[in-house]
């Protein structure tokens, strides 16, 4: 694991998430509560859950409605022990950084 630049400081607004591609990954960042980081690709149907409807910790996927939460990853309806994979972030002085 390494620590890359994933977006420039305000790339992602309060409230929202945004995908980006990282090492060939698209990874979703949300800015909620502190930034968190995910897979951004929905285990159903390969849906971007980044631009997804945020209620607390969890983001609706905009295709069908699946949830998940944006710190742990889990999927919080129809399949159990559903999880994507999630990213430690730190946002610093000129960027947003993954661990990935
Ligand atoms: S692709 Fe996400 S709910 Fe269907």
């Amino acid at each position: 694991m390494a620590w890359k630049k994933v977006a420039d400081k305000g790339a992602v607004a309060a409230g929202k998430g945004k995908a980006f591609k990282v090492d060939g990954k698209q990874i979703a960042i949300f800015n909620q509560d502190g930034y968190h980081a995910m897979d951004d690709l929905c285990v159903h149907q390969d849906g971007s859950i980044a631009p997804g409807k945020l209620e607390g910790d969890i983001v609706e996927c905009p295709l069908h409605f699946w949830h998940y939460n944006i710190k742990t990853g889990e999927l919080t309806d129809y399949l159990k022990e559903v999880k994507l994979e999630t990213y430690p972030v730190e946002a610093r002085d000129d960027g947003i950084y993954i661990d990935i």
